[in-house]
């Protein structure tokens, strides 16, 4: 399952189509502030994944829905992975659920860089490696960061 928000979609279409080409079943929780602007959603429609589109207008794209919504799909058995990218919102729903039906999840992570080579320490988050707190350069360690690493 992926879920982004606005351009995060952008960075999981290539995942979602590499899944489908796996032969992997994939849902997509499309999130937007209105239902206009949902972004990618052809090319998630077009390698075959099953979409949910929720949105600010509605108040579909609320926290908690959210939460449901994949606690569903889980329980229905149509989950076994969660991905996201970007959107700290997202990547606490996701936490929450891996945690609790110990699944795995992986975030592309958004940050502001300087260099994106580094060597200027600008893109730094922290993180948990074990019950030891790290920091890693997201340009050069990821973007790309197991979810329960990131601390949200
Ligand atoms: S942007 Fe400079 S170290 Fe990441």
């Amino acid at each position: 399952m992926v879920v982004g928000r606005g351009v995060g979609l952008a960075t999981l279409a290539p995942l979602v189509k590499a899944a489908r080409a796996n032969n992997l079943g994939v849902t997509a929780i499309l999130s937007s502030r209105e239902r206009h602007m949902s972004m990618s959603q052809h090319h998630f429609v077009d390698v075959g994944a099953r979409l949910v589109e929720v949105n600010d207008d509605d108040g579909s794209s609320a926290p908690d829905n959210v939460m449901e919504c994949i606690r569903a799909q889980i329980q229905a058995g149509q989950c076994d992975a969660l991905f996201t990218c970007g959107s700290k919102r997202l990547l606490g729903i996701i936490q929450h659920l891996a945690r609790e039906y110990s699944l795995p999840g992986q975030v592309a992570l958004e940050q502001q860089m300087a260099c994106g080579l580094g060597m200027c320490f600008s893109c730094v988050r922290v993180m948990c490696e074990g019950q030891k707190t790290i920091h890693r350069r997201v340009c050069w360690d990821g973007p790309v960061f197991d979810a329960l690493e990131v601390q949200s």
